[in-house]
């Protein structure tokens, strides 16, 4: 295993669930680790517990990942603090809390939904890539599902949301091209958190995907193993990572495309 002492990570939505082990395991390898949320106690909590847990050193911040000023503010204290970013994850985000379709979805809350994924993600890059291509190093990792590829008519702001979120690492991706800056999309499989227990097709569930393969996969990334995956998604559980670190990835391999509907088809 890599180590990454010296470097420094953001995550968003640190504080519960899948960023909050990633967190440790960030810091148990030697990270330095900055932890992103709204709810401020919790959050505060958790980063301490992590310093205590690995002696690494640890920052909390307090931020709505859809509000321009407080995240230009929490990127600028995060770099006061800990020094300039080497990795990124946009982690924070919510589910359609109705489970409807979507001419049934309360317009504020669907809204609400695809920029907590989107809005978030974008404006956490905007304020962060700009110095990682000025170091010509770092990389972004963005929390893909299997609605990034799929929509499911009951969570339609989330499939939105997540498909978009992919496209941006796509985009990111292809601009940082021939820059030692890369950008990637991890699925995480179904992690036992609180938001998949509020869901309802997750009820009863049983074979859930264990956090620590989430943080094998983003720490590997971290270490700069999986370079070639930028602008591709990797998908936690099912993503061997001997395999993932050899295997050759063709033309499009990894990333959303519309499929022919056979060989005449104009769009193949
Ligand atoms: N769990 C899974 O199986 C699964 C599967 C596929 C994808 N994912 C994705 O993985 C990520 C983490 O999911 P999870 O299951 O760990 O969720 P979770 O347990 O509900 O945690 C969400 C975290 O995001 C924070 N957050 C939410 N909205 C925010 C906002 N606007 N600004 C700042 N922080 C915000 C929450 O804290 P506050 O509420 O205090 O802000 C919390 O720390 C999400 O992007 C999710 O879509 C999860």
């Amino acid at each position: 295993m890599a180590e990454l002492t010296g470097q420094v990570a953001l995550v968003t939505g640190a504080s519960t669930g899948i960023g909050r082990h990633l967190v440790e395991a960030l810091a148990a390898r030697g990270m330095a680790v900055a932890g992103l949320a709204r709810t401020e106690d919790r959050l505060r909590t958790a980063m301490a517990e992590v310093a205590a847990a690995t002696g690494a050193r640890t920052f909390a911040v307090a931020a709505d990942v859809t509000d321009r000023a407080s995240v230009e503010a929490a990127v600028e204290a995060v770099v006061g603090e800990l020094g300039q970013i080497d990795l990124l994850v946009n982690n924070a985000g919510v589910i359609d809390a109705l489970e409807v379709p979507l001419w049934e979805a309360d317009p504020d809350q669907w809204w609400d939904v695809v920029a907590s994924h989107i809005k978030g993600g974008f404006l956490l890059s905007r304020a962060v890539v700009p110095w990682m291509v000025l170091r010509n190093r770092g990389r972004v990792v963005n929390l893909a599902s299997g609605m990034s590829v799929r929509a499911r008519p009951e969570y339609s702001a989330y499939s939105v949301a997540k498909t978009g979120l992919m496209r941006m690492t796509e985009a990111l991706a292809a601009a940082l091209e021939g820059s030692d800056v890369r950008a990637f999309d991890v699925s995480p499989g179904v992690v036992d958190t609180a938001m998949t227990r509020s869901m309802a097709i997750w009820q009863g569930f049983e074979d859930w995907t264990p956090p620590e393969a989430v943080s094998e996969l983003i720490t590997a990334i971290a270490a700069g193993e999986l370079d070639a995956w930028s602008g591709r998604l990797l998908r936690a559980g099912v993503d061997d990572l001997d395999t993932a670190r050899a295997v050759a990835l063709g033309e499009a391999a990894r990333q959303l495309r519309l499929r022919p509907y056979g060989e005449q088809d104009p769009l193949g």
